[in-house]
Formats: structure tokens, sequence, C-alpha cells
């Protein structure tokens, strides 16, 4: 399943640590743009505490933290896209920023996540703001016809945003994870075990 977000910096990384060790499945993040503080590989194993066999190592890793098309002609490469597919199996990948990001001038991340043909989580912010930017990005995904699991949402309780927008995004919402002190693998299981439900997230890749 892929794991993609309404923005940069929403927690997709903090939200598929979880996914990871609630689901028991392996992390694929295929395009990593500036390594400042610790790419998302990192920030996982150090969350999770998971092995290279669980935590994958990232194909395409670029110097810039800008948006991949940029930071790939500032480096100087062209990114095979063949390369950013996810391995065969179950696992959670994660998207670099949201859905409308361009890998390359002719591509952007949701193109890919439609030839993937993976199942989508969208997480988004429950703050002011969120309504917005994840109507636009459910219609996206709508409209191209891609497969959503549901919305996983963080940061404080927002009663009435989550239902309008499960509501008015016609998507069921997966859960939430509030904001936690400390980002350990002991607290990202608790928040999955009280707040999500395993077979929400089906069987499928
Ligand atoms: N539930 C949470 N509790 C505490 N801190 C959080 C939580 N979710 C996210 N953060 C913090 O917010 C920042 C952004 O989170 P994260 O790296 O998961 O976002 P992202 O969507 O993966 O960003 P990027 O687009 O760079 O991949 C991080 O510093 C992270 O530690
Ligand atoms: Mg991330």
């Amino acid at each position: 399943m892929i794991v993609t977000g309404t923005d940069t910096d929403v927690g997709k990384t903090v939200v598929a640590s979880m996914l990871a060790l609630g689901l028991g499945l392996r992390y694929f993040k295929p395009l990593q743009c500036g390594c400042r503080p610790q790419t998302d590989v990192q920030a996982v194993q150090r969350m999770t505490g998971l092995g290279a066999d669980k935590v994958l190592e990232t194909p395409v890793i670029l110097t810039q933290p800008l948006s991949p098309h940029r930071s790939a002609e500032l480096d100087g490469v062209s990114i095979d896209l063949e390369s950013l597919t996810p391995p065969l199996g179950r696992c959670i990948v994660e998207g670099a920023g949201g859905l409308m990001v361009p890998v390359n001038r002719n591509t952007l991340f949701i193109d890919l996540f439609a030839k993937w043909k993976r199942p989508v989580i969208l997480v988004a912010r429950t703050g002011l703001g969120t309504i917005n930017h994840t109507l636009m990005s459910l219609e996206a995904l709508h409209s191209r016809k891609i497969d959503v699991l549901g919305i996983v949402f963080v940061g404080d309780e927002n009663l009435d945003t989550q239902t309008t927008l499960s509501e008015m995004g016609r998507t069921k919402v997966l859960g939430r994870v509030p904001m936690l002190d400390k980002l350990e693998a002991e607290n990202l299981n608790q928040v999955f075990k009280r707040n999500f439900t395993r077979e929400d997230f089906g069987t499928l890749s």
C-alpha cells in the first residue's frame, strides 16, 4: 500500500513507521530528496528499530531538499522511473511530498501511483487548512480511479473536521495518530492497537 499525504511534512514517515510495525510489513521509500537531518529510511529505522530485512534501501537519493524534478536536474540525474517500482508483495511505500509532486517534467507522483495499482492511504492533518488540502487530494485520487483505503489523521482530535472529510470526501477514516512526545516503537505500537483496526488494511499489496 502507498502512504501519501496532503503535503510535505504532514507525518507520512511517522504513519508509515506505525503501519510497518502494526501490520508487520516492509517499508520502501523509492525517492529521497535531501538527507538532512536524516533520510526517511533512517527515521523509520530509528522509530521502529526494524532492520534491513524490513526497511528497504531507497533506490534514488538526491542531494537537494527540493521537488524531485528540480533536485534531479541540479544533481545532473535523469530518474529512471522503473527503478522506483515497489518490490513484489505487501509493503508500505512512502511517496515524496504530496500527490502532485513532479518526479520529472512529464510525470507526477500520482501518475506513478495509478500505474502501480496499489491502494493508497492519505495522511492528513487535523488542524486548520486540512479540509481544502484533503478534499483536493481525494478528488484527484478518485478522478483517476485510484483505490483509496482511507485517511489517517495526524494531530489533536477534531471530530467535526474528521467527519466532514469522511462524508464530503466519500472516504473512510482509518484512525488518528496524536502528537507523541516520543516517536518510538512502543508508542507507535500502542497507537496502532488503540486507534486502528488491522482488518481495515486488507490483505492486498
Ligand atoms: N504524531 C506525531 N507526533 C510527534 N511528532 C510528529 C508526529 N507526526 C509527525 N511528527 C513530526 O513532524 C515532522 C514531519 O513528520 P514526517 O517526517 O513523518 O513527515 P513526512 O510527511 O514524512 O515528510 P516528508 O514529505 O519530508 O517525507 C517530523 O519532525 C516528525 O517527527
Ligand atoms: Mg517522509
